[in-house]
């Protein structure tokens, strides 16, 4: 009762300014689950969650994130109703539309991993398009995974490997961690390419074929915050959270 300010600060974490997590991944997950609540058809959720992913660009832009890695559509995500998946398709036509004047603003960079040459036409050329107007931009990385499954980001990769011994140039004993970041389609982000938070709204606990080999380290953290629901303030609990871990990489604790 007398110390009551101190014990609020104690008991109120901070954000800290200068331990932000350098790459963040979010599984956007719930959008279905936010429309049924209400009632509403699948698609209204996406929707909404399309507005949820300018706003945590912005934010994770303001508070110094380097790369902020979004999973948009998996390699399994194909599988649900042609209608839903048309509507998903639309949604980067839309989003870029709106929105690129604002990265552009941010000088925040699109990157799009995942397999393009799958997506229809018009969806291609919005992230193509999307892609060209913020080359110039040297701020926060926003990169979506789109039609990215990592089980076939690494049979990729290894094929790459493959064909790079069978035609002599690599020598199988030469082949080192380095030599697979290298050949991921997270190659392009150099010592960014693992996540240092890796994060998955709706409370779903799994990874979802996201990221395998990148994540050996990452910070996992949950929230049961449906992806429309999330906002800045659920955003900087959860980098609290990261702040508050103790990131051994197997070693041992050191002094902070
Ligand atoms: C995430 O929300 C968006 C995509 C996977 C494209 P969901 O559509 O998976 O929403 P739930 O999990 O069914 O609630
Ligand atoms: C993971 O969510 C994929 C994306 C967020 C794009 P899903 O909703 O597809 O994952 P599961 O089916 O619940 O594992
Ligand atoms: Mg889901």
């Amino acid at each position: 009762m007398f110390n009551n300010t101190q014990d609020n600060q104690q008991a109120t974490p901070q954000l800290k300014t200068d331990n932000i997590p350098a790459h963040v991944a979010i599984i956007m997950d719930g959008n279905g689950r936010w429309a049924q609540k209400r009632h509403l058809p699948r698609i209204a959720g996406h929707k909404r969650g399309m507005e949820t992913v300018k706003t945590i660009t912005k934010v994770a832009s303001d508070l110094g994130v380097k790369v902020l890695t979004l999973y948009a559509f998996s390699t399994e995500n194909w599988k649900r109703p042609h209608d839903e998946v048309s509507y998903l398709m639309g949604l980067p036509v839309k989003f870029f539309n709106d929105f690129v004047p604002d990265l552009v603003k941010n000088n925040v960079q699109v990157r799009v991993m995942g397999i393009k040459d799958q997506l229809p036409v018009q969806t291609q050329k919005a992230v193509n398009d999307a892609i060209k107007d913020t080359a110039d931009c040297t701020g926060m990385i926003l990169n979506f995974a789109l039609n990215y499954g990592s089980r076939l980001d690494i049979r990729m990769a290894v094929q790459q490997i493959g064909r790079q011994v069978a035609s002599g140039q690599l020598d199988p004993e030469q082949i080192t961690d380095q030599t697979i970041d290298a050949n991921l389609m997270t190659g392009f982000l150099g010592n960014l390419a693992d996540p240092d938070l890796l994060i998955r709204t709706s409370g779903e606990e799994r990874i979802s074929n996201f990221l395998l080999w990148q994540i050996a380290y990452s910070e996992l953290v949950f929230t049961d915050v449906l992806w429309p629901d999330f906002d800045r303030t659920v955003f900087e609990q959860m980098i609290m959270e990261y702040q508050q871990r103790d990131r051994r990489f197997g070693g041992i604790k050191t002094s902070k």
